[in-house]
């Protein structure tokens, strides 16, 4: 309203000022003027006390400055309208381009690796990784006196076997309080420096998580067993005879799955140790207690689990016989878990279900950027190896991140370069498309490797556990070539051992060779350690290895590095190339990278192969490592590879052409990702 008057005026004074008779010396402008005053004089009529406000805008150009009624006279004209709808569609044009490109960057973008993907997970075995307190029993400080072993290797996950309140009856898997510490490993406060300072260093740490039973001690069983409520069904009860189980059911350590309680005058089942009640998962008030405790570690900052015999979580309720593998046997002479087919006690119904709900608990706590909260599940399924990948998620329901792949812990059997194919195609022909795999070849329940397999095949098996595609795990001892320490009958602590001395798995958890000083580095303690030290720690430990580029120890450390830095080894192809008694052989390549990796391993005798035959391959290859260092560098030509016994290679070549298009039967990948030299970025392709 107050800027119409001053038009009305402007025709008067407009010929006294410079910029108006310029204006007015332009015929189009005086007639752009004659309009726009014609049209304001129409709509408003000047009051005096506006005259010398409508002077001073005769003294401007009309488009300097001017308001918006003003402006509104001129904007319509096309000499101003049009670069301004050019610039405005320009403008749109560009926000949707951007736009555009964004979401074509994220949909092609592959995902980046989560910290269970780029790093192998280590597994500490508490009671002998590292006495921080010098009772020759290992403990959560001696870890944290450790942490630098884990940073020289390269790795950044770490699961630590239980270190709960236990009995000790099986070293920890005797759960009686899940909410505390075992003072043979120390206190709540160590743990939580523990894991401070894991943190610090970029180390996350994986805990073992064991839902399928407590201890007979935890307060729960003892409740239960005087019918308290609302314990007296948080674990399977049923009645029965002082002499006679209620059925043919054997635990996994061998003998029947029930035992009689004369409190309760009812037997309870127990899937391992007397010592070790089952809980009754189908109570929700036990899946609601065992949730709260998951919450409970979670809060503290833990990154992940280990989930601990799985398959045994359910049981049927209709408590029937199990069938016998050899009907023939007479029943009372079937007392172990192979005599029978586990129909109503393994992977029943529902059971996967328990797991998603802990994965859902877990996903809460997974929503800041880095701290994904990892879930690994164990479950010894054998030859049913579908069993064992249910275990994965699905598009629609999240489960494990991945179930253990204990398949390779049977290589020793027949050990040979078809053994090897065999049992690495048994994992990536049964594991859902899309899917991370990953290597297990020892643990506390298993003989070591190097026992096993022969310790001239240790570094070749670590070679090839760092350059399969997935996720390593490594036993503690592993990386330096431990062996299983040998252990007089009368000695075996292990409960399972006690049973049936071959069984033992005492061997496979004697202490950590740290040097070859008092008790392998492991205790300071005069008196002994928990289990023997194995006699070659004077040579195989620690302090002796490093920097010895011959060692175990140092080729661990640098196939480590190799598979973290190499975009082909942790996230490209994998392509069976060769297999035959003595040499497995598989390829490494991605798209749009010059620079592949052949891996040749030898698990038989000395060898020599002939790949001639590969076109894809060039004729000549580069050794990048050797598990014997002195063939470091040397050039092989395809067609004759030669490999000593227990030797691996990693080949290393350069080449546009890639295998994987034209043996796609042959080739493996989790997320196909292209390398885009030119941006140094990787695409999805
Ligand atoms: C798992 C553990 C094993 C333990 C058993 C019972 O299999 O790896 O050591 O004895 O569960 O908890």
């Amino acid at each position: 309203m107050r800027a119409a008057p001053h038009v009305t005026a402007v025709a008067g004074d407009m010929s006294n000022s410079v910029e108006a008779k310029d204006g007015m010396e332009n015929p189009e402008f005086q007639m752009e003027e004659r309009e726009s005053r014609e049209v304001i004089v129409t709509n408003f009529s000047a009051g005096p006390a506006d005259t010398v406000e409508a002077s001073a805008y005769s003294q401007i150009q009309p488009y300097a400055g001017m308001p918006r009624e003003v402006l509104l006279i001129y904007s319509h004209r096309a000499r101003y309208r049009l670069p301004r709808e050019l610039i405005f569609w320009l403008i749109i044009a560009c926000t949707l381009a951007l736009v555009a490109l964004t979401v074509t960057v994220v949909a092609l973008s592959p995902r980046c690796l989560s910290w269970w993907q780029s790093s192998p997970v280590y597994q500490v075995y508490p009671r002998s990784f590292r006495d921080g307190d010098g009772d020759g029993v290992g403990d959560l400080r001696g870890i944290r006196e450790k942490l630098d072993h884990f940073q020289y290797l390269n790795i950044k996950a770490i699961w630590i076997s239980p270190f709960y309140t236990s009995p000790m009856k099986d070293f920890g898997y005797d759960v009686e309080d899940f909410r505390d510490v075992d003072p043979i490993f120390g206190t709540m406060q160590d743990f939580e420096d523990l894991l401070t300072a894991m943190h610090e260093k970029g180390l996350k740490m994986i805990m073992d998580f064991i839902p399928n039973h407590t201890s007979d001690k935890h307060p729960w069983f003892q409740k239960s067993r005087e019918n308290v409520e609302p314990y007296s069904n948080y674990y399977v009860w049923t009645n029965c005879s002082i002499d006679k189980p209620p059925n043919n059911w054997v635990s996994v350590f061998g003998n029947s799955s029930w035992t009689y309680d004369p409190l309760r005058k009812q037997c309870y089942l127990h899937q391992f140790l007397k010592e070790q009640p089952d809980l009754n998962f189908h109570n929700p008030d036990v899946k609601r207690e065992m949730t709260d405790i998951i919450h409970f570690w979670l809060e503290k900052g833990v990154d992940g689990f280990r989930m601990d015999a799985v398959k045994h979580m359910l049981e049927a309720q209709h408590l029937r016989n199990e069938p016998q593998v050899d009907p023939e046997q007479p029943p009372e002479t079937v007392d172990t878990e192979f005599e029978l087919h586990h129909d109503y006690t393994y992977t029943q119904v529902g059971m996967h279900d328990i797991l998603r709900g802990f994965r859902v608990v877990m996903d809460t706590y997974s929503r800041e950027p880095g701290r994904y909260r990892f879930m690994v599940t164990e479950s010894y399924d054998y030859e049913e190896i579908d069993k064992t990948m249910m275990y994965y998620s699905t598009d629609f329901i999240k489960e494990g991140d991945f179930p253990f792949n204990f398949y390779l812990l049977d290589l020793p059997q027949g050990l040979s370069g078809t053994r090897a194919h065999e049992l690495v195609d048994l994992w990536m022909s049964n594991m859902p498309k899309g899917k991370w795999p990953n290597w297990v070849v020892g643990n506390h329940d298993k003989p070591r490797m190097s026992s096993s397999a022969g310790k001239e095949y240790i570094r070749a098996i670590n070679m090839l556990m760092l350059t399969l595609p997935g996720t390593p795990t490594t036993y503690y001892g592993e990386e330096i070539g431990m062996e299983n320490v040998h252990i007089n009958i009368s000695d075996i602590q292990d409960p399972f051992g006690k049973f049936n001395p071959n069984s033992s798995r005492d061997p496979q958890r004697s202490p950590m060779q740290w040097s070859s000083g008092l008790n392998a580095g492991f205790s300071e303690n005069q008196t002994g350690t928990w289990l023997p030290i194995h006699p070659d720690y004077l040579t195989v430990n620690v302090e002796t290895e490093k920097g010895n580029s011959s060692s175990v120890l140092e080729q661990y450390r640098r196939l480590s590095h190799l598979r973290e830095s190499e975009l082909a080894l942790h996230r490209g192809w994998m392509c069976y190339i060769w297999k035959d008694t003595n040499v497995f052989a598989y390829l490494r390549e991605m798209d749009g990278l010059r620079r592949a990796y052949l891996v040749l391993l030898n698990f038989g005798e000395a060898a020599k192969t002939d790949l001639a035959f590969i076109k894809e391959l060039p004729s000549d290859l580069t050794v990048h490592t050797s598990t014997i260092p002195v063939n470091n560098g040397k050039r092989y030509s395809k067609s004759d590879i030669p490999t000593g016994k227990g030797e691996g290679l990693v080949l290393e070549f350069s080449s546009y052409q890639r295998f994987h298009p034209g043996h796609k039967s042959e080739c493996y990948i989790s997320e196909p990702a292209c390398y885009l030299g030119a941006l140094n970025i990787l695409y999805q392709c």
